[in-house]
């Protein structure tokens, strides 16, 4: 059986989404699977994103995952409206062993060899790296995959069309995260063709797509 963690590798770009209204997410989750790009980290940064994860969640032709999840009281609100994975900007361990106990993929952020290591000790074979652009990009991936040269990264902040092929050539590099393709403005002004097609061009130019 495919994993999560494979699924996501296979997917290789995960649409890091911010909904403000519930009501975005079925047009949004359809450019999502119209695009070829059918998955989204929901993020828990607005009002909606529960809801609307579960109505994408609900949908079963999306792989959905909870994106800003920063406590344990979210994780489960998270994983019982259907959340695959959680995502968090930073490493809590109390948020890694709620998912971990509730059985779903913890992809927390981690910005520093501390806590990489944290996250191993945690038994995590992947992380997100966050903020991936500011950190350092690649160099900094190059830098990590020293000491942990089992560890995937999901870097994520700051990511673009133009730089995502880098960091999907690097080994290390489980997938990308990103809003790229699901501008938060052209979610709230309805646009979304303009979404399905930035999601088709972005399965296009990275040669990778849902499995
Ligand atoms: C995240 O939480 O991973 C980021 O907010 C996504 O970053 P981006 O908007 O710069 O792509």
């Amino acid at each position: 059986m495919t994993t999560v963690l494979e699924r996501i590798g296979t997917m290789g770009v995960v649409p890091v989404v911010v909904l403000d209204d519930v009501a975005q997410a079925t047009p949004l989750g359809d450019a999502l699977v119209a695009g070829g790009l059918p998955c989204a980290e929901v993020t828990f940064r607005t009002a909606a994103g529960e809801a609307a994860l579960e109505a994408l969640a609900g949908r079963g032709d999306l792989l959905v995952g909870a994106g800003t999840v920063l406590t344990a009281a979210q994780v489960d609100r998270a994983v019982d409206a259907g959340a695959a994975f959680i995502v968090s900007p930073g490493l809590s361990a109390e948020v890694v062993r709620r998912a971990q106990e509730r059985g779903v993929i913890a992809l927390p952020g981690t910005a520093t060899a501390s806590e990489v290591q944290a996250a191993v000790n945690l038994g995590l074979e992947a992380v997100k790296l966050f903020p991936a652009r500011v950190l350092g990009g690649t160099d900094l991936i190059d830098a990590l995959s020293g000491p942990f040269p089992g560890m995937r990264f999901m870097p994520s902040g700051g990511v673009t069309l133009a730089t995502a092929g880098d960091y999907l050539r690097h080994p290390a590099v489980l997938a990308v995260g990103g809003s790229w393709m699901v501008p938060r403005a052209r979610i709230a002004a309805g646009d979304f063709d303009a979404i399905r097609a930035l999601t088709e061009e972005t399965v296009s130019a990275l040669a990778r797509g849902p499995q």
